[in-house]
């Protein structure tokens, strides 16, 4: 601002002073009125009654220490009243807070609706997972987790399926690359399913055993509307003295009626296992016609769920060489292996597998 500089008064009468004042007063007004932050307020306090660099100081210096004596009482006097003048601009400035425009710009509109925080709602797939766990919960087992990175022992070996077994064909998937060196047993894969952890669990604990294992899977399957080549499953195992397949039935004619309600039938159907025997696959009425027959269940009445089975000798001969309780003459048990996909499906009635990953909020808010 080129004005900014106080010059010095030319003159001392009475007209040049009031001039030279009313000047000032004009500036210092004009700028109060413009004053719409509590910045400008600031920079305007600065400017007029700062310590160093106001104007103030100036005009006391420049027209008030400089004037002649005679002339000293107006010059005084006239100083005085421009500086209540400004004391009451900034007064006023700083009482009334900022212009009205500026109380607009920063203003809030309680009429707009708040910001909305979304509350997190468990995926179909975690919901399905923990149903699945609290219903064996309340029968007492105890829930168990393991590694998705597993040894060829454990995925197969331990589960009866032999080096070079073709059963191991069926459970094809990714192994982690050189580790030729490494003896067969020991070499890295992704679990093919969550039967591993069978072992894993005998190794760590005499019978008996009730327990429950939820986790993800891999395979060398082609995503198609109900295939994915990473699922999860909830693995079951129970080891006591005299367990029997009556036990089995029971129990997971039990889980079926509890998942999917009371008037479900189940059927036990002869299957292969290299992990049991005798091995069954569990169908349960349909769902959707009761029944009756209708093309979600190929017009047979049934859908076929999960599979399951009585402990094969050869497995629990495996889990002796840690834990020799495990003595397939004292000793039985079952097992159970479902795809928690395939039972979410079945539960929401949802057609393709692969909206269950595609995480569309749209799919997902229905479940919220
Ligand atoms: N592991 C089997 C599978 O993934 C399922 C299963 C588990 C079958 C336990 C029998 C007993 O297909």
């Amino acid at each position: 601002m080129t004005q900014d500089a106080i010059p010095a008064l030319p003159d001392y009468n009475d007209s040049a002073l009031d001039q030279a004042f009313a000047a000032l007063a004009k500036q210092a007004t004009d700028e109060a009125a413009a004053i719409g932050s509590p910045d400008d307020l600031e920079a305007f306090r600065l400017r007029w009654v700062g310590r160093k660099q106001g104007r103030l100081n100036d005009v006391s210096a420049r027209w008030l220490k400089a004037a002649p004596s005679e002339a000293k009482k107006s010059v005084g006097e006239r100083f005085k009243s421009l500086k209540e003048l400004i004391e009451g601009l900034l007064d006023k400035a700083a009482g009334t807070g900022p212009s009205h425009a500026a109380l607009a710009a920063e203003a809030i509109d309680i009429t707009l609706p708040g910001t909305r925080h979304l509350t997190g709602a468990e995926h179909p797939i975690t919901r399905t997972l923990n149903e699945i766990v609290s219903v064996f919960a309340a029968l007492g087992y105890s829930v168990g987790i393991g590694p998705e990175v597993e040894t060829d022992f454990y995925n197969f070996e331990s589960m009866n399926f032999p080096p070079g077994h073709p059963a191991r064909d069926t459970q094809d998937t990714l192994v982690i690359a050189s580790q030729e060196r490494r003896p067969l047993r020991d070499r890295l894969l992704l679990r093919t399913h969550t039967s591993p952890v069978q072992m894993r669990t005998m190794e760590q604990q005499p019978p008996p055993i009730r327990i429950v294992i939820p986790g993800k899977v891999h395979r060398n399957d082609a995503m198609d509307a109900t295939h994915s080549p990473i699922f999860h499953q909830v693995e079951g195992l129970c080891v006591d003295t005299n367990i029997t397949f009556s036990d089995l039935k029971g129990t997971l004619d039990h889980a079926m009626k509890a998942l999917f309600g009371s008037s479900v039938k189940t059927r036990f159907f002869p299957s292969f296992f290299p992990f049991t025997e005798p091995s069954a696959d569990v169908q349960i009425s349909c769902i959707f016609c009761g029944g009756k027959g209708c093309r979600k269940c190929k017009h047979s009445g049934w859908i076929e769920l999960l599979g399951c089975g009585m402990v094969d000798p050869a497995v629990f001969a495996f889990a002796q060489e840690k834990q020799p309780a495990y003595d397939p003459k004292k000793i039985s048990g079952f097992a159970f292996g479902m795809g928690v996909e395939r039972i979410a499906m079945m539960k929401y009635g949802i057609s393709e597998i692969g909206q269950l990953y595609a995480g569309d909020m749209r799919f997902l808010n229905q479940f919220a």
